[in-house]
């Protein structure tokens, strides 16, 4: 019994590693939501679309967190975007074979989508994938969010973006997400 433990013990150890690099909360669904966000906003927006619709999720994280404080977070992302630099993630890449559709989530930095988006969307390759961006923003809207991301994702066709201005409670805007989110299909 205690060896058949030992045996079931170490064939879950080995399998976990792999299970961790699969998108966080599987549904069964083709359609992924691969998001970041830094102070909650673009989170609220995922996840009323997570309300509506039939999605995996995937939260991107950097290895070193951006600072909790806002004027920091801005200049070294200041920094890093002139820099065209890309921070490495504690987030596994996702198997994007399991999905068709990839909904790529982030505020928009300084004109652009934040770095560790960049480095996901530079690690994966989007052939034949369709993909649809969803920025949140500060009152610029959505300036090179959506060039960036196509850019980035070669190989991909793209559905129209939403984009919406940011704030703690995306719920507001549920409407308008849901017309959007019927419009496309998801
Ligand atoms: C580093 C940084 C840079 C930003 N740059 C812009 C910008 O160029 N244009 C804009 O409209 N908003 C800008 N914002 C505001 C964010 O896009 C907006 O607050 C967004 O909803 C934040 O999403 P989050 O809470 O998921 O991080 C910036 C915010 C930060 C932290």
């Amino acid at each position: 019994m205690n060896r058949f433990l030992s045996l079931f013990v170490l064939a879950c150890s080995m399998l976990l590693p792999n299970m961790r690099s699969q998108a966080q909360e599987n549904t069964g669904s083709r359609t992924l939501i691969v998001y970041y966000s830094w102070g909650g906003n673009t989170r609220s927006l995922v996840q009323q679309i997570q309300s509506l619709c039939k999605v995996d999720v995937l939260e991107v994280l950097p290895e070193q967190s951006y600072p909790t404080d806002y004027k920091q977070c801005v200049d070294q992302a200041k920094e890093e975007i002139r820099n065209n630099y890309r921070p490495a993630l504690s987030t596994p890449l996702p198997n994007l074979q399991n999905y068709d559709v990839i909904l790529v989530a982030s505020p928009n930095w300084w004109g652009t989508i934040a770095p560790p988006m960049a480095t996901l969307l530079e690690g994966l390759k989007f052939d034949g994938k369709v993909v649809i961006p969803v920025i949140t923003h500060g009152g610029g809207g959505i300036q090179q969010c959506e060039i960036d991301i196509k850019k980035l994702c070669p190989g991909a066709s793209f559905r129209e973006a939403l984009c919406l201005r940011g704030s703690q409670n995306m719920g507001k805007h549920i409407k308008k997400i849901e017309r959007w989110a019927k419009e496309l299909g998801l």
